[in-house]
């Protein structure tokens, strides 16, 4: 039932995605949304704009919750589109080609569908709640690695400067506990990228619904689990921590 609209949510990314790599790098038009390094550029707003369009094509009544408007709409009834125009802007700013276009499908504040586009490297990473995740069209799924032979991936929540002290140490517990650590900078692609089997976990103490909304649902069809810190499920309107973790990866106690 859902497989037409995420073929039209995928055209959409990419669409966006050869914006992105066609930037003019000369002037994004950075600037500051207040707080720790928390930027915006024109892109992040000239993608969100499209993909509003675009979406209310796809699914007229589904309302639109993009990371960059000033007010987001109740989405806690029917369908929505929770959007991040582009998830990893620092990166974006930096020309650091490591971010990507996020778009998840909720009903009734469950996850149906989810679709993550990197388009520095052509990856669409997909999930119908139910019927498996895909890479470019491929199967994917966690991997069967345990924890201290595996990478662990996380997130700084950088926008939040008073969980510097809990994050850090947890990532030097997670640094002992596993093979390294990684900070890619681009929460969406840190789901994938455990979705895919290349890291064991990832894991971030504050992440918005725009962040996790589509990877989350890539992470559990791909086999994983994902929690909020306290282990229980997300919830797709609010703010919260996220965990997502293979299943042979014993998650660290978060205190
Ligand atoms: C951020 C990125 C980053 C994560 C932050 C997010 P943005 O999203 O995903 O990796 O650490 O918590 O807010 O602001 O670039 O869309
Ligand atoms: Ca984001
Ligand atoms: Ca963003």
């Amino acid at each position: 039932m859902y497989e037409k609209i995420l073929d039209e949510i995928c055209a959409l990314e990419r669409k966006c995605g050869e914006i992105l790599k066609n930037a003019d790098r000369s002037n994004v038009g950075e600037e500051s949304k207040g707080g720790h390094g928390n930027l915006v550029t024109k892109y992040d707003k000239m993608v969100q704009d499209i993909l509003e369009e675009g979406l209310k094509e796809i699914l007229p009544e589904a309302v639109f919750y993009g990371e960059e408007e000033d007010i987001h709409a109740d989405i806690s009834k029917g369908y929505a589109f929770i959007v991040d125009p582009i998830d990893g802007t620092t990166n974006f700013i930096m020309d650091a080609n490591y971010s990507a276009i996020s778009i998840g499908l909720v009903k009734d504040l469950e996850r149906v569908a989810g679709a993550v586009y990197n388009p520095y490297t052509d990856e669409m990473f997909t999930a119908i709640k139910g019927q498996g995740a895909y890479l470019n069209e491929k199967p994917i799924h966690v991997s069967k690695r345990d924890l201290k032979d595996s990478i662990s991936i996380f997130g700084t929540a950088p926008y939040y400067a008073e969980f510097g002290h809990t994050i850090f140490r947890l990532a030097e517990r997670y640094y002992d506990a596993s093979l390294d650590i990684r900070r890619y900078g681009t929460a969406s692609l840190d789901l994938c990228m455990v979705a895919s089997g290349k890291a064991a976990v990832y894991y971030e103490q504050r992440l918005s619904p725009w962040d996790f909304a589509a990877g989350s649902l890539i992470l559990e069809e791909a086999g994983g689990i994902v929690c909020d810190f306290n282990g229980d499920p997300l919830v797709v309107n609010k703010k919260t921590s996220v965990i997502g973790a293979n299943k042979q990866s014993s998650i660290l106690n978060m205190e």
